[in-house]
């Protein structure tokens, strides 16, 4: 098999600059890249750079080797269009159909997957104009990514901006990964927890546990190729934001909890993978505790924190919300996941076996995914992105 070819469509904004990476990681991870730059977009990276960089020819408009049709051969012969960073004008053209240069022409030539990475100031991102151009394209089954917050040209900082172009390459790998699948959450909202809650006992000291978060991300991350709106409610992982996935900070349990009824409401899914403390202490010491010599040391009185899984379950905000949960056992799996699921009420509990390298901060995962209706799925041993594939496939199912 050849290697997969992948057309990076890059439009005139500043963060054209950014794509040079993208395009480096494509290239170096076995991609084929044929860049298709606009005029405007030359201005900001010449075609030498991107020449060089993707090993291959580069042109703008369809005048130059016209024998070859390069109008329509490029688009059809991609496995993946990725335009990065698409201006509101690229927007609007391809939402429109015009094709007046090489990069409009290949959009409609394309059959592949299509992502769209914006880049533009709030103003232009808010504006109806552009969000009924995302509308249509979504609607037509495009991956538009939802820019990321932050610093813009000039002194600007606000909606906008190019999400980080390593988050860019792992939703390109996703959706080349899922082929002609298609966007099958698109049109949802998720909502995800992931990470470890903290529950404070002074300033400089709190209980925790080992969660590191990847398997929540994991879950964003798929969710977000798959076409979902994410909110992604991490608590203490320190894991760079995913590209298109709106990301809530929390610490402790009850912030966990307050994140989660407040995404919630209009949320389809809400899928708790974050190992929520059960107790917090008491009281909590505004000064740092100290030690007193020839003393012992005052107990560490808890108390339970809320379950949210269990309060979700129960207490939906729309009757057709699913609930999934995690459950991480030692002993008798199966059984002990089987008295979790109908204990927490969700639809779905993905049971974890915990032991050496298994679960904690690995790459890897091997679980069973329970269903209120009694299903039994095993996802064998592999990278926690399968696992999340598979949730969403159950997800899918059962939404209808
Ligand atoms: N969970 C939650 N709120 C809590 C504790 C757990 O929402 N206070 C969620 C987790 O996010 C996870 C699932 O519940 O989805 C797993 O809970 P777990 O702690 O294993 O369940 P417990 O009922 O506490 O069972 P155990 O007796 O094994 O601790």
């Amino acid at each position: 098999m050849g290697k997969p070819k992948v057309v990076l469509g890059v439009s005139g904004g500043i963060a054209a600059y950014k794509a040079c990476e993208l395009l480096r990681r494509l290239t170096e991870s076995g991609h084929d890249v044929r860049v298709v730059p606009t005029d405007s977009a030359l201005h900001f990276v010449g075609a030498a750079t991107w020449s060089a960089l993707s090993g291959n020819p580069v042109s703008t408009e369809v005048w130059e080797s016209v024998h070859e049709v390069p109008h329509v051969r490029i688009g059809q012969a991609a496995d993946l269009v990725v335009v990065a960073p698409a201006t509101a004008d690229m927007l609007a053209k391809a939402a429109h159909g015009l094709a007046d240069d090489l990069l409009t022409n290949t959009l409609l030539t394309a059959r592949c997957p299509v992502v769209f990475a914006p880049a533009m100031h709030t103003e232009m991102w808010e504006h109806p104009a552009t969000q009924e151009n995302v509308a249509t394209l979504r609607r037509r089954g495009a991956l538009v990514i939802d820019p990321a917050v932050g610093r813009l040209t000039g002194a600007d900082t606000g909606k906008g901006r190019l999400p980080d172009p390593a988050e860019i390459f792992e939703v390109c790998r996703r959706v080349l990964a899922r082929g002609t699948a298609g966007p099958d959450l698109a049109g949802r909202h998720v909502v995800v927890s992931a990470g470890g809650t903290r529950e404070p006992l002074d300033p400089v000291r709190f209980l925790g546990n080992r969660s590191s978060g990847k398997q929540g991300y994991a879950l964003a991350r798929t969710a977000a190729a798959r076409g979902a709106r994410v909110t992604l409610i991490e608590a203490n992982t320190g894991l760079p934001d995913p590209a298109g996935v709106d990301v809530v900070r929390v610490g402790t349990a009850v912030q966990l909890r307050e994140a989660v009824l407040k995404a919630a409401p209009d949320a389809d899914v809400v899928v708790m993978a974050a190992a929520v403390a059960d107790f917090r202490p008491e009281t909590y010491a505004t000064g740092k505790i100290k030690k007193k010599d020839g003393q012992d040391p005052e107990p560490i009185v808890l108390v339970r924190n809320p379950d949210i899984l269990a309060e979700m379950a129960a207490d939906r905000p729309r009757p057709e919300q699913l609930v999934v949960g995690f459950a991480a056992e030692t002993d008798d799996v199966l059984a002990n996941g089987r008295a979790k699921l109908a204990r927490k009420g969700c639809d779905l509990l993905v049971v974890n076996e915990v032991g050496e390298r298994k679960t904690f901060g690995s790459e890897e995962n091997e679980a069973v995914v329970l269903g209120a209706d009694g299903s039994e799925t095993a996802v064998p041993y592999g990278p926690k992105e399968a696992l999340a594939d598979t949730v969403w496939d159950l997800v899918v199912d059962r939404l209808g």
